[in-house]
Parts: structure tokens; sequence; C-alpha cells
């Protein structure tokens, strides 16, 4: 029997169950634990000394409940707190950041729109990750679209309301020919996306973070399936609760979104 592993994911609300649902698909057997920082969602819109301190008690708390690596699922935490995290806590951290360097390669000299918080836009590492991925000079355009998060956070799903947001920040007719969720939220709506931009490869790093886990922790599948628990800013979500049943249906919609 191999050894089995916990993992600790966090998110300032229910985006990083997307990282989650990616997780369950390649690294079976393992426990998981994932922690929404809801007295604190949106982190977007918050200052760069707030979100590292939610995202440093989201750590801690994951490490100790038993958390051996901890992948930070949300690109705003990931931008303003990973180098203080990784100084802070003795386990692997895993960060996300936009799937900028895919798209890149994917579509070089192409008009690229990456989407994601303001926090995230305006972070120095999404400006050296785009000067390193993309050396020309034309850079991808960066668009905040903070309003997606509010939806996802909503269960509101619907073309209208995406489409609605989506018209009053990006506008219509834009031709791109790679769109990037720069935002773990965003990946519920990439049907949206597709539609919204038709023809434009719709791209996120939710793939990319979990091989990257993978590879650190040296994880194989265990015997058995895997197990997940979710808390709230600290408190136990209760199985069985009206608020386990909320994170169960962002996961079941996490694991359905093509
Ligand atoms: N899901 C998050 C991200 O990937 C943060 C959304 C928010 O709280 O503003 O950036």
């Amino acid at each position: 029997m191999k050894e089995r592993k916990t993992i600790g994911l966090f998110d300032s609300g229910a985006g990083g169950i997307t990282v989650l649902a990616a997780a369950l698909r390649h690294i079976p057997g393992a426990d998981y634990l994932f922690y929404a920082d809801t007295d604190h969602v949106p982190y977007g819109i918050r200052t760069r000394e707030e979100v590292t301190e939610y995202s440093t008690e989201a750590v801690r708390f994951l490490i100790s409940h038993g958390a051996g690596a901890v992948v930070v699922a949300c690109n705003t935490a990931t931008s303003m707190a990973i180098r203080v995290l990784r100084e802070t806590f003795p386990v692997p951290i895993v960060g996300m950041e936009p799937a900028v360097k895919p798209a890149a390669v994917g579509h070089p000299a192409g008009r690229i729109l990456v989407c994601a918080t303001p926090l995230t836009i305006g972070g120095e590492k999404l400006h050296t990750l785009i000067d390193r991925s993309f050396p020309g000079a034309q850079k991808p355009e960066l668009v905040p679209t903070p309003a997606l998060v509010e939806l996802a956070e909503a269960e509101r799903f619907d073309w209208e309301s995406v489409s609605a947001a989506l018209e009053q920040t990006v506008g219509r007719g834009q031709a791109y020919d790679a769109v990037v969720l720069g935002c773990t939220h965003f990946v519920y709506f990439r049907d949206s996306f597709r539609r919204f931009f038709p023809g434009a490869d719709i791209v996120d790093g939710n793939e990319g973070t979990v091989r990257r886990l993978g590879d650190l922790i040296g994880a194989h599948p265990s015997d058995g399936g895997s197990t997940v628990r979710f808390f709230e800013s600290g408190r136990e979500v209760l199985p069985g609760s009206p608020e386990e049943a909320r994170y169960r249906r962002f996961l079941d919609r996490a694991s359905t979104v093509k």
C-alpha cells in the first residue's frame, strides 16, 4: 500500500474548487482539505497586506490540520503572498499564475487577452511573467473582471449574466487568438467565454498547477478513494450541512465543466 498524502488547497472562495477537481482527477487516493476564506472573499479588491495576512492564516490552519503540501488555488493570493508563505512554512507550497506562458507558446504573435482580478492585473508578478513570455513588443491585453468572482460566488453561471459582465469590461466583438482565465473562479465560465470569444483558445492554469503538485510531492495513486473535507475561514463545514451541499455543487460543476 502506498503512503497516503494529505493535500491542503485554499482560495478566497469557491474558485479553488476548480483546482481541487483537477487534483482529484490527477492525484486520486489522497486526502484533500479545501479552505475557502469566505469571511474575506473577494481578495481581488483588497490590499497586498490583507491578502498576505489571510493567506498566512489559511496555510497555517491547513498545516495544523495535517496538510503535508499546500496549493494556493488562487492567482491573487499567489501574486501577493507566495514568497512570504514559502518563507514562513516548511511544507511544499504550489502557487498558481495566469497561464500566460502556454498562451504565448500556442499563439506566438497572436492577440491575447488576460482576465483576472484587479490585484493580479496590477501585481508585479504578472508583469514579470509577461515580459519573460512575450519578449517582443506585442503584449497581451489585461482586463480586470472582478464582477465574475461575485457571479461565481452567487452560483450564477448563466450566459446572460456572464456575457453582460464581459460586455461591460472587455466589450463585444473583440477577436482574440487566446483568452487566459487568470482567476480560478473564471474556470466555471469556460463555456460562456468560448461563446463570447468565438474561435479563441480558452486557457487556464489548473492542469499545469496540479502536474507541478504531483511532481513536487512525488504523488502516485494510493489504495482507496480520495476524501475531501471543507473549511470556511477556520471553521469546519459539517458534512451534510447546507454549506457542505453548496461546496459539493461547486465540485460537481467543476468536475463537468469543459
Ligand atoms: N479565485 C481567486 C483568484 O484566482 C480570487 C478571486 C477573488 O477573491 O477576488 O484570483
